[in-house]
């Protein structure tokens, strides 16, 4: 049933490998910089009681999903569906899903680039003796400045890209064994000192007590979107990492450890955002400048800030890092499988095209702040529309394929390693792949963007 794996094509190492890609992949700004700002936007409480919900519910079983199409067919998302043969319209699934990996990748990496300002100003001293609100007017000025988050932006790009070309499995296991579970460290000892700030407790009960009249349609959407975005699914990035894991491993417990890591993550930023948000004044609904004013706030109220801002802007631009190589694998993957390009050649040519569209989007409050449609700056659009309607479609049409096309056999085979494991829960499986999702993502997407109205 599987065909000979192409000799050139890699694949992880180990079984901790495939644990830290797959995990760098979704541990990123998503859970530092996104979740913390549009939870605050949100309402706190209610947005993270349906954003568990989501990833429980739906994240893990697209997730699942994604990870089993790739290993079964070790293609890029385009040539998985070409070679499952369901019909010529699947593959668009595939190329929607490379568009996204475009779009995304082009503001992400532009806020990636403000992390690497971050940590130039933590060496260089420069959050010292200043207020929250200094801090905000600190960010701005530089978000609005014409060269700086540009640079920052193409160095950011460079990065991912002489990564990329290096090959996946040298390239990403080296980073992540040891500087993930330092980051979580870290976080764990910032949000210690954000607790211990007077007036902490009000931001605990923000984040955690649902108010749940302060949920409307637009926040449902939100919370599937961040939930996805999260998890880095939607998109294919899965199935591309899924065609690098090898037959032996398995799939499920990768992905149970995978999102709840990620979760905790998310969870352990909130911890530390949003007491110090309260404690110091901060408008939690301020925006995506929230933790760069927040976290930097912090830093100035704690013994040896200067040391710990330091590495703490190290570990998120590689925690950032992790996440844009992943992005940037999935055009690469593609354009090697279809345009018969040599890796370097397509990751130089990805990367080029894509620098373009992110220049527009780091440039989004300085050079270009006039270029808006809708009340959005393009910084703007290509983060809600990427995120909230691309990753909830390309999340919809995988499960509907997996539980619909793919055929029972082939799920419960992956699943189960031919055989090997026990997984019992396929069935399970099938069931949310076949109607719980299908049906909750198409409600809350034609909910939030108004087709249908509860
Ligand atoms: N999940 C990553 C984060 O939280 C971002 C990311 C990486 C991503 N690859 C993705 C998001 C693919 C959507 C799709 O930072």
């Amino acid at each position: 049933m599987n065909s000979i794996p192409d000799p050139e094509r890699e694949s992880f190492s180990s079984k901790f490998g495939i644990l830290a890609a797959t995990a760098g992949s979704a541990i990123g700004l998503g859970n530092i910089w996104r979740f913390p700002y549009v939870a605050g936007e949100n309402g706190g409480g209610a947005f993270l009681f349906l954003y568990l919900g989501f990833v429980l519910a739906l994240g893990i079983p697209v997730m699942l999903s994604e990870m089993l199409i790739g290993r079964n067919t070790l293609k890029s998302p385009v040539g998985a569906f070409v070679k499952l043969k369901k019909g010529r319209a699947w593959p668009l699934v595939g190329i929607m899903g490379v568009s996204g990996a475009f779009f995304i990748l082009a503001f992400y990496a532009a806020v990636a680039g403000w992390t690497l300002e971050y940590l130039y100003q933590s060496v260089t001293n420069g959050f010292s003796g200043k207020s929250p609100d200094e801090l905000g007017d600190m960010f701005n000025a530089f978000r609005e400045g014409s060269w700086r988050p540009i640079i920052w932006f193409l160095v950011f790009m460079v990065m991912t890209s002489a990564i990329v070309i290096s090959g996946v499995k040298k390239g990403i296991e080296k980073y992540t064994k040891i500087l993930m579970p330092l980051l979580l460290a870290i976080l764990v000892i910032l949000s210690i000192r954000s607790l211990t700030l007077p007036g902490a407790g009000e931001g605990l009960r923000f984040l955690f007590e649902p108010d749940f009249s302060k949920i409307t349609a637009n926040t449902i959407l939100q919370a599937l979107g961040q939930a996805f975005f999260s998890l880095s699914i939607g998109m294919g990035t899965l199935i591309t990492y899924g065609s690098y894991i090898t037959k032996n491993n398995n799939l499920s417990s990768t992905v149970i450890s995978v999102s709840l890591a990620d979760t905790f993550i998310a969870i352990l930023a909130g911890v530390a955002i949003f007491p110090a948000v309260f404690a110091f004044g901060i408008d939690p609904a301020a925006g995506e400048d929230l933790t760069f004013i927040a976290l930097p706030s912090i830093f100035q109220q704690m013994v040896g800030g200067y040391f710990f801002s330091t590495l703490f802007f190290v570990l998120l631009a590689v925690a950032a890092l992790t996440s844009t190589i992943s992005m940037l694998e999935v055009v690469v993957t593609y354009f090697v499988e279809e345009l018969k390009l040599k890796r370097k050649r397509a990751t130089i040519l990805a990367s080029v095209l894509i620098s373009t569209i992110g220049l527009f989007a780091a440039g989004s409050w300085g050079w270009f702040e006039n270029m808006t449609l809708f009340g959005k700056n393009v910084f703007g659009l290509l983060n809600f529309t990427s995120v909230n309607l691309l990753l909830p479609l390309g999340g919809f049409f995988i499960v509907i394929f997996v539980g619909w096309f793919m055929g029972g056999k082939v799920v419960k085979d992956e699943l189960s390693n031919e055989g090997s494991l026990k997984a019992r829960f396929w069935l399970v499986f099938l069931f949310l792949v076949r109607f719980v999702a299908p049906i909750a993502i198409a409600v809350v997407f034609l909910n939030g963007i108004g087709i249908i109205n509860f």
